[in-house]
């Protein structure tokens, strides 16, 4: 059985200690359906800003690699990321962008799920069109449904306990993670 199951990463996109989408990230492993195991990915945090003289000089950072090999071994990404400006998160943007130019893209073909979390009611929402749009670019295979965004959250996430508080969205967060793994399965990867 532990050959057949399925090897999900996640990947942050807010670097802070007491992110609210961390506390849905680390939640994930106790939520996921039989036969799934969810891992966080390596960090992305000390990556260098994007540049191109880098990559043409010294060659992909080391950190750069390591999280290229890891998508590439995935069976699936799950990116856990605030919405800033409307927008991905610079950190989580760079890392992408990194990533994209790594030989044998690791994205293409790769499942993928999104959530957000934002102490506003949308929960993140326009975050999750500019990621959807990027793995368009990077012929990833993005879930479409259910989706995760979790709106008030200070209400639903307690970071003083660093869990979620809300069996809503539990039940919710579940449900993604059932759908994720019939997506992946249906795409060719493990089921
Ligand atoms: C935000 N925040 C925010 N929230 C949102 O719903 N839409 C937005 O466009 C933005 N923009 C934004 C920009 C920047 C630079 C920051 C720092 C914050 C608020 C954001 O959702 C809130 O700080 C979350 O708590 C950040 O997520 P973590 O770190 O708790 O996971």
């Amino acid at each position: 059985m532990a050959d057949k199951a399925l090897n999900i990463i996640s990947i942050c996109g807010s670097l802070r200690k007491g992110s609210y989408n961390r506390i849905v990230m680390n939640a994930l492993p106790a939520l996921a359906p039989e036969g799934m195991q969810i891992k966080e990915a390596p960090p992305i945090a000390e990556f260098p800003l994007y540049n191109a003289d880098i990559q043409n000089s010294t060659g992909f950072p080391a950190a750069v690699q390591t999280l290229a090999d890891a998508i590439r071994s995935a069976d699936g990404v799950i990116f856990n990321s605030p919405e800033y400006n409307f927008g991905i998160p610079a950190p989580l943007k760079n890392a992408i962008d990194w990533v994209s130019r790594v030989p044998n893209q690791p994205f293409a073909g790769k499942p993928i799920a999104l959530q957000s979390a934002s102490p506003g009611p949308l929960g993140g929402g326009r975050v999750q069109y500019d990621l959807r749009r990027s793995m368009v670019f990077l012929d990833a295979l993005t879930l479409n449904k259910p989706e995760i965004f979790i709106g008030n959250c200070a209400q639903r996430l307690d970071d003083k306990t660093g869990r979620i508080s809300d069996e809503q969205t539990v039940g919710l967060i579940k449900q993604q993670l059932a759908a994720f793994a019939k997506f992946i399965g249906a795409h060719g990867g493990k089921s």
